[in-house]
C-alpha cells in the first residue's frame, strides 16, 4: 500500500492558527502584540524569500515583524551592535540573524550574542544546552516541525527505531536531542556513517538533513516507516527546467513508507509555523 503523504502545509496552517489565537490572548492580557525582528546580512535570494514569508507569517498572526537589512560589507561589529540593540529592545520578544552570513562574519560570535531569551531560532549554546539536558528551551524550529509531524502520524514513539541523517547544529543535533526526549532509540547517522542503507532499513522513523537529492532509496526503507524529509534542493533537468526535491528518493519510497513527507509541501511550511510558536513562548516568557 502507498504512503500516507503528510501535509505539512495544512498542519503548519492549524499550528498558525493556534498561535493567532494565543498572540491575541497575549495582546489582551500585555497590551502589546509579541514582536519578531529578522535580521538579513546581503542579498542571496534564497534568504531573501524566506524573510519575506517570515515577515508575512508574523503580520498574519498578529504579530509586530521587524526586519533590518544589511549590506553584505557590514563588519561584525557593526552587526554585533544591532544584535545588542535588538537584546535591548523591550518591544522586541524574538530575534532570527538568518544564516548564512558572510565569511568575514563569525556566525557562531553573532549566535552567541543575542540573548538565549530572545532565540527563537534556538541556536544559542544555552538554549541547546538546555534541550540536551532535559530543561526548558527554545527549540530550533524545523527539528519542533519534524518532532510534531513524526507524533501526528505514529502517536506515542517511545522504543521506536529513529535514525536522523544529518547532524547539523539547526537539525540534526537538536532532532536527535528531541527524539530522545521522548524515549525514541535514537541513531545520529552522518557523511562518514558506515552502511547507511542497512541502519535505514531498521529505522522506523527516518529524519533526512543532509542536502543531497535523492540520496535515501525507496528500497532502503524498513516497510511501513515514517520518513520525513527535511531537504530542500533545486536540481535542474537536462531541458533547463528546475524543480525542488528532497534528501529522499519520494517516487521510490512512497510505495514502501507508511507516511512520507513531501517536497515542497512537507516540513518546509512547518518551520515558520514553530518560529511563530517560539516567538509567542518567548514573549509570554518575558512577560511572566
Ligand atoms: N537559514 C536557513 N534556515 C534558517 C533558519 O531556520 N534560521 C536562520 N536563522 N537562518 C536560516
Amino acid at each position: 500500500m502507498a504512503a500516507t503523504i503528510i501535509d505539512g502545509k495544512a498542519r503548519a496552517a492549524s499550528l498558525r492558527s493556534e498561535v493567532a489565537a494565543g498572540v491575541a490572548d497575549f495582546v489582551a492580557a500585555h497590551g502589546r502584540a509579541p514582536g519578531l525582528t529578522v535580521v538579513l546580512v546581503g542579498d542571496d535570494p534564497a534568504s531573501n524569500v524566506y524573510v519575506r514569508s517570515k515577515g508575512k507569517a508574523t503580520t498574519e498572526a498578529g504579530m509586530i515583524s521587524g526586519e533590518h537589512r544589511l549590506p553584505a560589507t557590514v563588519t561584525e561589529a557593526d552587526l554585533l551592535a544591532l544584535v545588542a540593540a535588538l537584546n535591548a529592545d523591550p518591544a522586541v520578544d524574538g530575534i532570527l540573524v538568518q544564516l548564512p552570513l558572510p565569511k568575514h562574519i563569525d556566525a557562531d560570535r553573532v549566535i552567541a550574542a543575542i540573548d538565549p531569551a530572545k532565540d527563537v531560532d534556538g541556536f544559542h549554546p544555552v538554549n541547546a544546552g538546555r534541550l540536551a539536558t532535559g530543561l526548558a528551551a527554545l527549540v530550533p524550529c524545523t527539528p519542533s516541525g519534524c518532532l510534531i509531524l513524526i507524533e501526528d502520524a505514529l502517536g506515542d514513539i517511545s522504543g521506536a527505531e529513529a535514525l536522523v541523517i544529518g547532524r547539523s547544529n539547526i537539525v540534526g543535533k537538536p532532532m536527535a536531542a528531541l527524539l530522545t526526549a521522548k524515549s525514541a532509540t535514537v541513531t545520529l547517522a552522518h557523511s562518514r556513517t558506515r552502511d547507511l542503507a542497512g541502519h535505514v532499513g531498521r529505522a522506523d522513523i527516518v529524519v533526512a538533513a543532509v542536502g543531497i537529492p535523492a540520496m535515501v532509496k525507496g528500497d532502503w526503507l524498513k516497510p511501513g516507516a515514517c520518513v520525513i524529509d527535511v531537504g530542500i534542493n533545486r536540481v535542474t533537468a537536462a531541458d533547463g527546467t528546475s524543480r525542488l526535491v528532497g534528501d529522499v528518493d519520494f517516487a521510490s519510497a512512497l510505495p514502501r513508507a507508511g507516511s512520507i513527507t513531501p517536497v515542497p509541501g512537507g516540513v518546509g511550511p512547518m518551520t515558520i509555523a514553530c518560529l511563530l510558536a517560539n516567538t509567542l513562548k518567548a514573549a509570554r516568557a518575558r512577560a511572566a
